[in-house]
């Protein structure tokens, strides 16, 4: 499956489709988060966290732009490049030297598109202007694995 769309309609509902996807993620996997500001891109890292137990950890990357996050399962690297002023300062940090040591969650990644791995899981977050607990969660793998991880993902939360 090379796309999957989820509704969500509530932070708790966000929560229980980050938890799921990160039950199919490994060391070595990307995800890029993109969406307005707002649009739930934190919400689904710290849910995506509580698979871990990490939720309690969480710190908002608004001043770094990389936060590591250490459990007994894995690294998570949970990124904001939105204030990056370009792709030399992502190389300068280090940035692209994260992508094999854990799982890199990254908002606003689409700016740092030419540095990012050729195969990833993008979720593109839609706000509802009519309801604003609701989000459209849009799904796209970008290679075999990450296609596949989407239909697990997808026969996960229909079942
Ligand atoms: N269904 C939902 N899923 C996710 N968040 C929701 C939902 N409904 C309401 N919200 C609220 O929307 C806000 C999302 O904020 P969040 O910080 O995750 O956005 P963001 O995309 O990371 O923004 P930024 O680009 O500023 O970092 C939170 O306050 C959250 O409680
Ligand atoms: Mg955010």
């Amino acid at each position: 499956m090379k796309n999957l769309k989820l509704i969500s309609n509530s932070p708790i509902e966000t929560t229980k489709i980050a938890q799921a996807l990160a039950k199919f993620l490994n060391i070595g996997d990307t995800v890029v988060l993109t969406g307005e500001l707002g649009a739930g891109k934190t919400k689904f890292t710290e849910g995506f966290l509580t698979y871990y137990n990490l939720q309690d950890e969480i710190s908002s990357p608004t001043f770094t732009i990389v936060n590591e996050y250490k459990s007994p399962l894995s690294t998570i690297y949970h990124f904001d490049v939105y204030r990056l002023a370009d792709l030399d300062e992502f190389y300068a940090i280090g940035g692209d030297e994260y992508f094999d040591k854990g799982i890199c969650l990254i908002e606003w990644g689409e700016q740092i598109e030419d540095a990012l791995p050729l195969e990833l899981i993008k979720i593109s977050f839609e706000k509802n202007s009519e309801d604003d607990n609701s989000r459209i969660l849009n799904f796209e793998a970008i290679g075999n694995k990450y296609e596949k991880i989407l239909d697990s993902l997808s026969f996960e939360l229909k079942n």
